[in-house]
């Protein structure tokens, strides 16, 4: 499979509003090498000579879905910094990713969301839990992981999450009051 600009669904395509189904444990072989794909092109779209060659669009994580399959396979990579100012790199191929506790407290993204998926510009604060605790099968680990995320770690793995009930991000900016400030909310 070929994913670029070109092969990513985009929001005017109905499927993408799909809903992915759980795959099975372990993975096939199948689903490991789509899993690898996407991670593939993560890493990729942020190195900018492979990204203007390949026609990648800079991405933090995909989902299955985003390809026109609907799996919960999802695939996260970033550079961040970490509460004691070191650069940390966040990886994850993840199968069944799912949310088991959320924090009461909010966060969102100063400068709003983006989307392969998505090509207009949508403004406005995507309100997200400040902290999540996530399960999920990792291919990179090879073994069950339990992720404790906070901050953008955690609005990424929501935003992959929702992916897989076909929610795009701007569904959850309000449209009323799309700067609406959310007290007592961590901003990044
Ligand atoms: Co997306």
């Amino acid at each position: 499979m070929i994913i670029n600009n070109d092969t990513i669904l985009k929001d005017s395509d109905p499927r993408i509003r799909q809903i992915s189904q759980p795959v099975s444990l372990p993975l096939s072989d199948e689903d490991k090498d789509l899993l690898r794909q996407m991670f593939r092109y993560v890493v990729d779209s942020t190195n900018e000579e492979i990204a203007e060659k390949e026609n990648l669009r800079p991405a933090v994580g995909i989902s299955a879905i985003q390809l026109g399959v609907p799996k919960q396979l999802t695939a996260i990579s970033f550079e961040d910094v970490d509460k004691n100012g070191e650069t940390i790199r966040h990886e994850f191929m993840l199968a069944n990713p799912h949310i088991v506790s959320s924090s009461v407290q909010k966060a969102y993204l100063k400068s709003g969301e983006g989307c392969l998926s998505v090509e207009e510009e949508h403004e406005g604060y995507v309100v997200r839990s400040a902290r999540i605790k996530v399960k999920a099968f990792d291919l990179i680990r090879n073994s069950q992981v339990e992720i404790r995320a906070r901050g953008y770690l955690a609005i990424v793995l929501q935003h992959e999450i929702d992916h897989f009930s076909g929610i795009l991000f701007y569904d959850r900016i309000d449209s009323e009051d799309p700067f609406r400030e959310i007290e007592g909310a961590l901003t990044i």
